[in-house]
C-alpha cells in the first residue's frame, strides 16, 4: 500500500516544516516538495500537523491486579491508544510468583496474539527471585528485544521487591546493558500507615495519598538513585508524581548520573481533592502514586520543560468504577490501583502544554514519542518522521474541538479521568507502518494489524527491517 500525504505541517522533535510526504509498503520513504507519487491513498493535511505515532512506556493491559484484573486487553487498550495517535506501547509483564521469566513471557504473548492492533513490547517486570526466574535466565531477555526491567519498591505483600532483589537486577542491567525502571515509593512505611489508619477507621479514598505521602515517593527515588550508580546501571524512575521525586532525579540529573524520569498525564491535571469526591466518586482516582497537592502540578510542567522529566506516558491501568473499584467502598486499600488514559495524552499535553505555552510543539512529540522511542530502543524505527522509518503517523488537526468523554472513550473503562474537558485539537488520521488504523471516527483497521517488536538496547538503534518477531 502506498499512501501520500500533502501539505500537512511536518513536526519531529527537532524540525518543524511543510512538506508532503511518501509512504509505501511499511515505511518513509520520500519527503519533499510538490511529491506527485501515484499513490493508494492520498490524504491531504494542509492546515494539519504530520506527527510521528505516540509511543508510550508505560500500560497494563490484561493484567491481574489488586484482586481483579485490568478492564482493557490487548484489543480494547490498543484502540483506544490508537484513537488517540499512540501506534506503539511498551507493556509490563508481570512475573507471576513462581514462574520463570518465559513462562511470564509466553503468558503476555498468549493474551496479546491475534489481538494487536498497534505496534508493542514488553518489560519484564521482576517480583520473584526466589523460586521460578533466576538471575541468569534475566539476563538473557535483551537479547529476546526485552530490553528493560522493572521493579516495583511498594505494593508490600504483593509484587513489592526488597532492596536484596532490586540492586541484584540492577547488577544484572549493569551487565546485558538492559535499562531499570522503578516504581518508587518507600512500601514499608507506606504499609504501616495504611494498618495503622484502617485501625483508626479511615477507609475512605483519601486515605489512599494520606497513607502514601510525598517524602515516601523522594526516599525510594533518591534511593533507586543512588543503588544504580553503586551497580553501574541505566535507571528510569516511572510515574514521578510530585516535588521530592523530582528533586533527586534533577540533582542526578545535573551530575551526569544516568537517570532519567517520567511523569504521566494524569499528575499535571488531578490533584488531591479528587480523592475526596462524595459518594465514592473519589474511588476513580486511586491510583499509585496518589494524586499529589495542587502545586506539584507546576514543578512537574517546569520539569518537563527542562528535560529533568522526558517523557510523559500514561500508565494506563484502566478498570471499571462500578464493580472494580467499588471492590474497596468500605477500605480503600482494597480500591485496585490504576485509571485510564491511553486515549487522551496527546490531546490534553497539547492542549495544556502546548496550547497553554508551557512547552513546544517539538518538545511535545519529543516527550510523546520521540524520547520514550530513544530510551526503549525503539528509534528511529518509531519516534520520528524520516525516510526509512516505520510510517507510523499521526495527522493532527489543531482546531478540531473535542470533548473528552467516557461516553466516547474506546476504553472499556466507564469512567475517564478527563471528563468534560474541552480541548482544541485531535487526531484526524492516524498511520500504522504505512496501513490507516483511523480515521476520523472510524477504526480502519483490525485486530491483528499489530506487532511485537523486538526492542534495541537503550542508546542502540532500531532500524525497520530488523524488528519484528
Ligand atoms: O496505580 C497504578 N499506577 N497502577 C498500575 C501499577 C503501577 O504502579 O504502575
Ligand atoms: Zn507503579
Ligand atoms: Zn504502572
Amino acid at each position: 500500500m502506498s499512501v501520500l500525504i500533502k501539505g500537512g505541517r511536518i513536526v519531529t522533535a527537532a524540525d518543524d516544516y511543510v512538506a508532503d510526504l511518501f509512504v509505501e509498503d511499511e515505511t518513509v520513504t520520500l519527503i519533499g516538495e510538490s511529491l506527485d507519487q501515484p499513490a493508494d491513498k492520498v490524504i491531504d493535511a494542509s492546515g494539519k500537523y504530520v506527527l510521528p505515532g505516540g509511543v508510550d512506556p508505560h500500560t497494563h493491559l490484561d493484567m491481574p491486579f489488586g484482586g481483579t484484573v485490568t478492564i482493557d486487553d490487548v484489543e480494547s487498550g490498543q484502540t483506544s491508544a490508537a484513537f488517540g495517535g499512540t501506534t506503539c506501547h511498551v507493556d509490563f509483564v508481570i512475573q507471576p510468583k513462581g514462574a520463570t521469566f518465559a513462562e511470564a513471557l509466553e503468558e503476555w504473548q498468549a493474551k496479546a496474539n491475534g489481538k494487536q492492533v498497534i505496534d508493542m513490547g514488553y518489560h519484564m517486570a521482576v517480583t520473584d527471585l526466589a523460586e521460578g526466574g533466576t538471575l541468569e535466565e534475566l539476563a538473557t531477555l535483551p537479547d529476546q528485544g526485552i530490553t528493560s526491567y522493572k521493579l516495583f519498591m511498594a505494593y508490600k505483600g504483593a509484587i513489592m521487591v526488597d532492596d536484596e532483589t532490586l540492586f541484584r537486577v540492577m547488577q544484572v542491567a549493569a551487565d546485558t546493558g538492559a535499562l531499570v525502571m522503578v516504581h518508587a515509593e518507600h512500601g514499608d512505611s507506606i504499609d504501616v500507615l495504611v494498618k495503622q489508619a484502617l485501625a483508626e477507621g479511615k477507609t475512605e479514598p483519601k486515605y489512599h495519598a494520606l497513607t502514601r505521602p510525598p517524602e515516601t515517593e523522594g526516599e525510594a527515588t533518591n534511593r533507586a538513585i543512588q543503588l544504580a550508580r553503586v551497580a553501574g546501571c541505566k535507571l528510569y524512575v516511572v510515574h514521578v508524581s510530585c516535588r521530592e521525586s523530582v528533586e533527586p532525579i534533577q540533582l542526578a540529573r545535573e551530575k551526569g548520573w544516568d537517570v532519567w524520569g517520567e511523569t504521566c498525564t494524569q499528575y499535571f491535571f488531578v490533584d488531591y481533592s479528587f480523592l475526596e469526591r462524595p459518594s465514592f466518586e473519589g474511588g476513580k482516582y486511586v491510583y499509585t502514586p496518589p494524586p499529589r497537592a495542587k502545586e506539584n502540578q507546576e514543578v512537574l510542567w517546569t520539569a518537563v520543560a527542562n528535560d529533568v522529566l522526558s517523557v510523559v506516558s500514561t500508565d494506563h491501568c484502566a478498570f471499571l468504577w462500578d464493580g472494580q473499584k467499588t471492590l474497596g467502598k468500605d477500605d480503600f486499600s482494597k480500591i485496585p490501583n490504576g485509571a485510564p488514559g491511553l486515549e487522551n495524552r496527546l490531546q490534553m499535553i497539547h492542549e495544556h502544554g502546548v496550547r497553554g505555552g508551557r512547552i513546544t510543539l517539538n518538545r511535545m512529540v519529543e516527550l510523546l514519542s520521540t524520547n520514550p522511542a530513544k530510551y526503549f530502543g525503539l528509534y528511529p524505527r518509531k519516534g520520528t518522521i524520516a525516510v526509512g522509518s516505520d510510517a507510523d503517523i499521526v495527522v493532527f488537526d489543531p482546531e478540531k474541538r473535542v470533548t473528552i468523554s467516557a461516553s466516547t472513550h474506546h476504553s472499556k473503562s466507564d469512567y475517564n479521568l478527563f471528563e468534560g474537558t474541552e480541548v482544541a485539537g485531535s487526531p484526524e488520521v492516524v498511520l500504522l507502518r504505512g496501513r490507516v488504523l483511523v480515521e476520523g471516527d472510524e477504526l480502519v483497521a483490525h485486530r491483528g494489524v499489530g506487532e511485537f517488536v523486538r526492542r534495541a538496547r537503550f542508546g542502540q538503534e532500531l532500524r525497520a527491517a530488523e524488528a519484528v518477531a
